[in-house]
């Protein structure tokens, strides 16, 4: 029996024991693409890492949502662009994340003036007078002319929202479709000003068409001084009345950010803490409120150059998705889906990143319950292995499998080993390197040795597992992450 409730928990011991290590040799592939200098010849038994399971029952169970996005409320700056949102290859990419939230928002949401007399521009007109019906879920795809033009645009545009973002400076936008929010900057707020708010605004709610709407805040920065104090007084004032708590996190500043940030687990955990202290907040004064990221990325300031837009990125997105999942946040929101920065998941030109496939994946793989693994040993931190009941939506895969996935960090191969009693058991693999010269700083991966890319427009590619040989360990090779479907694992949990 694990004593593991305390979430971030990294070190939770099984009481039991172990066979021999056994198979490691023979074992041994040819070492990928970033694994500069390290020899190929025999691995030392320190590059074995037995794991151990937690999964007598969940520890948590996710939304089915738990992996969703954002769009910022900068693309409306200019409200031309907001037909980005038509592209065809854009939906293609949102649909394969289904299902999941949508969060509109971010500081430019303050700034935003809707004036339904306005007249649309020139994009937007074309783009609704392309649509025979009204209702946007079921309209087709921006008038490629339009795309095109706007494509062109983009790139500078970018750099207004990003400097307006990053000086803080927001100028006023008005749009004239399709929703409005408007509040009056410069004016502080304080927690429970804002609580009470948020009554009056759910009081309004009851008595208007949108009764039914759920409603999600304070959308407040990571734990710090100021941010707690808020916290903690917006929801003794208003707790009552939203439906779950949201926080935004980010790792690193991305103006400054290095390659060596993103790899340093130091780093990733320090997200461990920053959990705890919300949580602890929200159990003491809402107990019974679920907890969701709102908003969050690797860096801030719109991510880091070359890097948030990496295969390198996927780090801090894999494990915050890990130990979101394992300390019991219900929704994870991606900063961004699309739009200025570099922490997007797709690019300015349509193309998916390294985050959006490992999204892909995650959504296909990882399942809704949430159990737990560890790697036995002194030296976890850089080798991060998290353990979910596989996703049963998937056609491959049925109740009672699991779902494995790890980041190795080190700069050598690693072999997971599997519990004894799973040892035999079929595994399908799905492990992502990144693809191309730039090694860590691709922006492109290959999913079993084949390079990820769209079919066509309206097609992603199929993700195909490489079915191992039971009994054998997981490779995982240096900087690399990937996924692991242990087949006709019958684990009680997650029937
Ligand atoms: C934006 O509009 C609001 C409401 O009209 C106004 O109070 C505010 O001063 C404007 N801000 C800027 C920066 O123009
Ligand atoms: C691998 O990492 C270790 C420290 O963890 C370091 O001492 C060693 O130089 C690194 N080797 C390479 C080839 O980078």
């Amino acid at each position: 029996m694990l004593a593991c409730r305390k979430p971030g928990m990294l070190a939770c011991r099984k009481l039991g024991l172990r066979p021999p290590l056994l198979l490691l040799l023979p074992l041994l592939g040819p070492l990928g693409p970033c694994s500069p200098g390290t020899p190929a010849a025999a691995a030392p038994a320190d590059d074995a890492a037995e794991l151990e399971f937690f999964t007598e029952r969940p520890l948590h169970l996710v939304s089915p949502a738990f992996l969703s996005f954002t769009i910022d409320a900068n693309l409306a700056t200019d409200p031309r662009f907001f037909t980005f949102l038509g592209s065809s290859k854009l939906r293609t990419l949102a649909r394969g994340l289904a299902p999941a939230y949508l969060r509109f928002g971010g500081n430019k949401g303050d700034f935003l003036i809707f004036d339904p007399k306005k007249e649309p521009a020139f994009e937007e007109r074309s783009y609704w007078l392309s649509q025979g019906n009204q209702d946007i879920c079921k309209s087709g795809s921006i008038p490629s002319d339009v795309e095109e033009k706007l494509r062109l645009e983009w790139p500078f545009q970018e750099q207004v929202l990003l400097r307006e973002q990053y000086q803080k400076k927001f100028t006023n936008s008005t749009y004239s479709k399709p929703n409005s929010f408007q509040r009056k900057a410069g004016i502080f707020i304080n927690g429970r000003q804002l609580g009470e708010d948020f009554i009056e605004f759910r009081k309004l709610l009851g008595k208007s068409a949108f009764k039914n709407a759920k409603l999600y805040g304070p959308d407040i920065g990571q734990p710090r001084r100021n941010t707690v104090k808020m916290l903690k007084s917006f929801l003794k004032a208003g707790g009552e009345v939203i439906d779950s708590v949201t926080w935004h996190h980010y790792y690193v500043n991305g103006r400054i950010a290095t390659k060596e940030d993103f790899l340093n687990p130091d780093i990733l955990d320090t997200f461990i803490s920053s959990v705890q202290k919300t949580l602890r907040i929200v159990e003491k004064i809402r107990p019974l409120k679920k907890v969701w990221l709102g908003e969050t990325s690797s860096a801030f300031g719109g991510g880091a150059p070359f890097l948030s837009n990496t295969f390198a990125a996927g780090f801090m997105w894999l494990d915050k998705l890990g130990l979101s999942a394992r300390m019991g946040i219900e929704v994870v929101m991606r900063q961004v889906l699309f739009g200025a920065g570099n922490y997007h998941l797709v690019d300015g030109n349509f193309e998916p990143l390294p985050d959006y496939w490992l999204s892909l994946l995650f959504k296909k793989l990882v399942g809704n319950k949430v159990l737990m693994a560890s790697v036995k040993g002194p030296d976890r931190s850089k080798l991060r292995v998290y353990l979910h009941c596989t996703n049963t939506k998937h056609p491959r895969y049925k109740e009672g499998d699991l779902t494995l996935y790890a980041l190795n960090l080190h700069n050598v191969t690693k072999h997971l080993e599997l519990p004894h009693h799973l040892f035999n058991k079929q595994v399908d693999k799905y492990l992502i390197k990144p693809s191309g010269p730039d090694g860590l700083l691709s922006k492109s991966v290959q999913l079993n040795d084949q390079i990820l890319k769209m079919v066509d427009e309206q097609t992603l590619p199929a993700l195909t597992e490489k079915p191992l040989h039971p009994g054998s360990s997981l490779g995982m090779p240096p900087f690399s992450y990937g996924f692991f479907v242990i087949r006709n694992a019958k684990v009680a949990a997650c029937i």
